[in-house]
């Protein structure tokens, strides 16, 4: 690592020439992001070979230095994936690191290689290449993973029916599909999130250079192709400076974590004794070293606990940007830790979330009976008073002095006959028996986005087609 010949090393082959003495030790540990950004080493290769090819053939480096750099570069990724390769602190970062080693193979054609480029322009494109991969390797299937795993648990579970909440409070009878359903909408924002990050990101730096241009004839279009991106960012000094599409992945990163949180607390909830609504699989849970009987929602917990951690990468990656003059500046350094985080604490929750959905035991018989001890149907006979003509307000009133009176009595709802009805009001006739049931609540929501068993059936349907179709 460090030793006393790295110290001169870094100096040596970069801007040795302007000083007279070494890093100091401390600021060449604080200085150096090699410990974190080496994660960048495959983009930073991609990114030198289609530089120095595109220099080739305008003609700026022989097109035999182009030739031993890309295929040194190649021999440097193979040592990296290898895992052979002693990352230097004092060549500060996987730039420097990358460069130093290609030069000692190969000797001084990779002294040509940062011809028209500057690590500015080199660390933006690096980020930006990573973020892309990452979200199409790592976000976009893992969101269509979870997505296919709660809609594989609607169609297996989904005619099972459990209390709607509001305020955590039993509001009215939804089909469990329905519930699921919603999670799959938020997922598709989701996804629509990252892409919309993606296609901003989609722009390369490379070329910028410092942070004015180039004198040197290069071809920007034609890195910009071959590193994947669909174009050239406009202006060298928002490129280098510009790390937008950072905190656009944080963003759509922390909005997939609350859709994520809010799944896991009500898995937590479910999972209590309190309700029972579902088990989660032995292998999701833990027990407790001092209370035998306890199995612990850890996992969902977890993912609860981790959202907290992404917002903080979102924050930090506002706040590094906040108030910096144009255009690079070191500060920007500080933007790979968090970035990186938040890819990883998403990637990581959405996999905990795809793999612990199937293992779940879903009750249908306890989410049932919280249904029955509910007064979930409560609004139904409301309706049912409406239907029959007496004002809404009303109907409201009356009912809320059934359930008053059931409540006083320990009698559910669905356990009345139709005399004890008629006392509260007239218009109440045989029907009402089975319009108080959950089942008769449910079937009759069909208004659009209802929770009625033909308008889940197609939603499913639409929620099916849309995942096929992007796997089509
Ligand atoms: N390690 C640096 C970073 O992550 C690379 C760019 C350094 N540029 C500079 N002018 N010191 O930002």
């Amino acid at each position: 690592m460090a030793d006393s010949t790295d110290k001169k090393a870094g100096p040596q082959i970069t801007w040795g020439g302007r000083f007279s003495e070494p890093t100091d030790a401390f600021v060449a540990r604080l200085n150096a992001s090699v410990g974190f950004d080496q994660r960048l080493y495959a983009q930073d290769i991609a990114g030198s070979q289609a530089h120095a090819r595109m220099l080739a053939a305008q003609g700026v480096i022989s097109a035999e230095d182009a030739a031993a750099i890309t295929a040194g570069l190649e021999a440097v990724k193979a040592d990296i994936d290898a895992g052979d390769f002693d990352w230097s602190v004092a060549l500060e970062d996987v730039h420097m690191n990358v460069e130093h080693r290609l030069t000692a193979r190969i000797g001084a054609a990779g002294g040509r290689l940062h011809t028209a480029r500057s690590r500015n322009d080199q660390v933006a494109t690096d980020l930006r290449l990573w973020v892309l991969d990452f979200i199409d390797a790592q976000v976009l299937p893992r969101l269509d993973a979870l997505q296919g795993v709660l809609i594989q648990a609607a169609e297996e579970h989904g005619q099972a029916i459990l209390p709607g909440y509001t305020h955590l409070q039993r509001a009215q009878p939804v089909l469990l599909a329905h519930h699921l359903l919603a999670y799959v909408e938020m997922l598709d924002r989701d996804r629509g999130r990252f892409a919309d990050c993606r296609r901003r990101a989609a722009e390369s730096p490379l070329g910028c250079a410092a942070l004015a241009g180039t004198p040197f004839p290069i071809d920007r279009a034609a890195t910009a192709k071959a590193l994947g991106f669909d174009r050239p960012a406009a202006n060298s000094l928002d490129a280098v400076g510009d790390r937008d599409f950072a905190v656009e992945f944080a963003s759509a990163a922390s909005l997939c974590m609350v859709h994520l949180s809010r799944l896991s607390e009500e898995l937590v909830v479910w999972s209590s004794q309190e309700f029972g609504f579902i088990e989660l699989g032995d292998a999701f849970a833990t027990g407790s070293s001092i209370m035998p009987q306890k199995k612990n929602p850890d996992i969902p917990e977890l993912v609860r606990g981790k959202t907290g951690r992404v917002f903080g990468d979102l924050v930090a990656l506002l706040t590094v940007l906040k108030g910096l003059p144009l255009a690079y500046n070191k500060d920007l350094q500080e933007d790979k830790e968090a970035l990186f985080d938040a890819a990883d604490t998403v990637r990581d929750s959405l996999e905990a979330m795809i793999r612990l959905l199937p293992a779940t035991t879903w009750r249908a018989d306890r989410m049932r009976a919280a249904c029955d001890a509910g007064f979930v149907t409560a609004t139904d006979v409301a309706d049912y008073l409406a239907n029959k003509g007496v004002p809404f307000r009303e109907a409201h009133h009356v009912v809320g002095r059934l359930v008053g009176w059931c409540i006083a009595e320990q009698r559910p709802l669905t356990a009345l006959t139709l005399a004890e009805f008629q006392r509260f009001h007239s218009a109440f006739a045989e029907d009402i028996l089975r319009a108080v049931t959950v089942e008769a609540s449910v079937a009759a929501r069909t208004s659009q986005g209802g929770t009625a068993p033909l308008r889940v059936a197609e939603a499913l349907a639409a929620a099916k087609a849309r995942l096929a179709a992007r796997h089509g």
